[in-house]
């Protein structure tokens, strides 16, 4: 079996889900169900045998040595982090503590615990830190993509935190050995994306007859990659990849966030038109800037291409307009996580399973 931490949040709940479907094998999702995980992301899968949940965080060494030792997975995907770089600047605290101080002690876990395996599972054992490419810092509009070896320079709190653990796992290979892979991906997006990053917010936000805001002059480029396509490359590099490498995962699809402002309103124009049969990108409104808002990322993901033959599969058009139909189809998610409604979920949930 696999354990995946942070596996009720966006990407760790379309991986298990993706998981679940593409293998027989079974999966231990250890979460501390922080306000972005929501278990019910995993309502499909949550009576799977295959399927477990665990309510924890991966800072708490005792729970996190019990349930490797009691598991015994071969290898551990690890999900769990605070993930939002407007948060990160208003309170970077957690951010230490999550993305530092808990992963470390995740790390040290999964070290002591590999070590005392038998040397065939030692060989076959795999840690997988799930980054980000934020950790590289900005790129000027002319400058090449990110490569692996692109010099690490993060500017929010949120990418300093990420680079600190990511330099951990880098350190527990060349230590100890430790067979560790890192994935540093560009921005996400599609089915069950907390309502708070750029895309998801646009379009609840315009259904809702709400602002559009836009940080600064819009022209920030993100290189957008469809959650799917980022859980088969991390499936790719779970199977094929090399201990001890880094890959970085990209979908070669760059936008400025006015592009894909304009691009959401114009599909909901068309599946969703206002009743007054106004356009929704009258709803966009230009505040200010993100502080030390970060000008431009872009992935090159040419060594996944060709080490481990890994190509995303979704172009941006199907994504995006997947997604905006995803958020239109699937109102009472978006509700329940505006109201927090969706933590009362958990509590439900588990009352029923003890009835049972
Ligand atoms: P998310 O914020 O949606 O989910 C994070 C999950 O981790 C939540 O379920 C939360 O409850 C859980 N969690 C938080 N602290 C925990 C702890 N101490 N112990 C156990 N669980 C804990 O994040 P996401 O967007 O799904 O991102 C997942 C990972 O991918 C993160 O490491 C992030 O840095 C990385 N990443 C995200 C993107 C993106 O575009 N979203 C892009 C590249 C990399
Ligand atoms: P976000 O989804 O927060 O991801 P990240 O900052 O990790 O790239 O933001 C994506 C881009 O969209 C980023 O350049 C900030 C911008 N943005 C806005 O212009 N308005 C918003 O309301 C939000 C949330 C983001």
């Amino acid at each position: 079996m696999i354990l995946v931490t942070g596996g009720a949040g966006f990407i760790g709940s379309n991986f298990i889900l993706a998981w679940l479907r593409d293998h027989d094998e079974p999966v231990i999702n250890l979460d501390k169900l922080t306000y972005a995980g929501n278990l019910e992301n995993l309502v499909a899968v949550c009576e799977d045998p295959r399927y477990r949940f665990v309510l924890g965080g991966i800072g708490d060494s005792e729970l996190v040595a019990r349930l490797l030792e009691a598991t015994k997975p071969r290898a551990v995907v690890n999900f769990a982090a605070e993930s939002h770089v407007d948060r990160s600047i208003r309170g970077p605290a957690n951010f230490i503590q999550t993305n530092i101080s808990d992963t470390f002690n995740l790390i040290e876990g999964v070290r002591k615990h590999w070590e005392s395996l038998p040397e065939q599972a030692r060989l076959d054992f795999r840690f997988l830190h799930v980054s980000t490419d934020e950790v590289f810092g900005s790129l000027s509009d002319a400058a090449p993509a990110f490569t692996e070896t692109h010099p690490y320079q993060p500017n929010s709190p949120y990418s300093a935190s990420k680079a600190s653990s990511d330099h951990l796992v880098r350190a527990y290979h060349h230590t100890y050995g430790l067979p560790t892979l890192t994935t540093h991906c560009s921005n996400n997006y599609g089915p069950y994306h907390f309502p708070e990053k750029l895309i998801p917010l646009m379009i609840v936000n315009a259904l809702q007859g709400r602002p559009l805001p836009i940080y600064g002059d819009g022209k920030q480029v993100r290189d957008w990659l469809y959650v799917r396509d980022h859980c088969s490359a991390i499936m790719t590099v779970l199977s094929r990849g090399k201990p001890g490498e880094t890959y970085n995962i990209g979908g070669n699809c760059e936008r400025t966030n006015h592009e894909i402002v304009v691009e959401i309103c114009a599909l909901l124009d068309q599946e969703r038109p206002k009743p007054d049969g106004r356009p929704y990108a009258e709803q966009i409104i230009y505040v200010t800037d993100r502080a030390g808002h970060d000008r431009r990322y872009a992935i090159d993901a040419t060594k996944i291409r060709r080490e481990l033959g890994w190509v995303p599969e979704t172009s941006f058009d199907r994504g995006l307009s997947e997604t905006v139909r995803w958020y239109l189809e699937h109102p009472e998610w978006v509700s329940r996580v505006q109201s927090g409604a969706y933590r009362e979920w958990i509590n439900l949930h588990y009352q029923k399973l003890e009835r049972q």
